[in-house]
């Protein structure tokens, strides 16, 4: 019997000139790269980023970095899961080539004083319930594109409005790299993977999969081009009776725009964020 490939060594790089060199020499040597940007704690969903990426490029860098800019002052920076080797353990094993670790210096040196934010696309959703959310994200993703060039970035499709947000960011400012979103990976009872989905109790978790439920409800019952409203009125119901709350928004948006709909009538998409104790859940399928 063959033994199973033993887990190749993921190179690690500190700095923007370590990863520079890196992606020059495989540049030279005819290979893509695509970067898969992370802040670590390493669940299937970033492994399927990680899998997509190896479809599409000969070379994978993930990058780990807990970027402090995209945390309120009362949201859960401090106790965001810090796990490194267990993530390049599971780098190892699904063989990625490298991992980009960035310190906070090296991404925000002193006098650090530029932000990408993106208008429109940020007013709505999480944009109202996480001010500064967005920017953080926009200015350390256009940093990090920017820093290794890649041919090619994937996002997770759970993180919808970050991802159009992204998207946005990197057409406006022409960064030339493809950003691709790549499906949402579920558990079986329908909760989508999710760093903080350790926070939840064991009560907590057996109610979790009820938000992926009314999700799919909601974008049945809008489908055929019924009126928003006596869905998202069921479904916030529904979340409140399963213990959800405060519900942030649920909502059926443009899935281009992300602007609210009264109706469907060409893509869209179904999203909502709401408490589940002390833990913040998002999700959005498509309609
Ligand atoms: O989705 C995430 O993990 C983060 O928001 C990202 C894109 C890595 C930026 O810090």
């Amino acid at each position: 019997m063959t033994p199973p490939p033993s887990p190749s060594a993921v190179l690690r790089l500190g700095d923007v000139s370590a990863l520079r060199g890196r992606v020059r020499d495989w540049r030279r040597a005819g290979e893509t790269v695509a970067l898969v940007p992370t802040m670590g704690a390493l669940h299937e969903g970033h492994l399927a980023l990680v899998r997509h990426a190896q479809e599409r490029c000969r070379r994978v860098i993930v990058s780990i970095f807990v970027n402090p800019t995209q945390f309120g002052p009362n949201e859960d920076f401090s106790r965001y899961p810090r796990v490194l080797e267990d993530d390049i353990a599971l780098l190892a094993e699904v063989g990625a080539d490298a991992a980009y670790l960035p310190d906070v210096a090296t991404m925000y040196p002193p006098g650090f004083a530029t932000t990408v934010t993106v208008a429109g696309l940020t007013e709505g959703l999480c944009g109202p319930v996480r001010p500064g959310h967005f920017a953080g994200v926009a200015t350390v993703v256009t940093k990090l594109l920017l820093q290794a060039l890649p041919d090619l970035a994937l996002f997770g499709e759970k993180d919808f409005q970050q991802l159009q947000v992204i998207r946005r960011a990197a057409r406006d400012l022409d960064v030339p790299v493809a950003i691709e979103g790549v499906p949402t990976v579920r558990e079986a009872d329908g909760l989508a993977l999710s760093s903080r989905n350790r926070y939840l109790s064991t009560e907590e978790r057996h109610a979790a999969p009820t938000i992926h439920a009314v999700l799919q409800r909601v974008a049945a019952a809008v489908r055929g081009g019924a009126a928003t409203a006596p869905a998202l009125a069921e479904g916030r119901a529904a979340l409140e009776a399963a213990g959800f709350g405060p519900v942030q928004y649920l909502s059926v948006a443009d899935a281009e725009s992300l602007a609210p709909l009264e109706r469907v009538e060409g893509p869209a998409r179904v999203l909502v964020a709401a408490y589940l104790g002390r833990t913040r859940l998002i999700d959005n399928v498509a309609v």
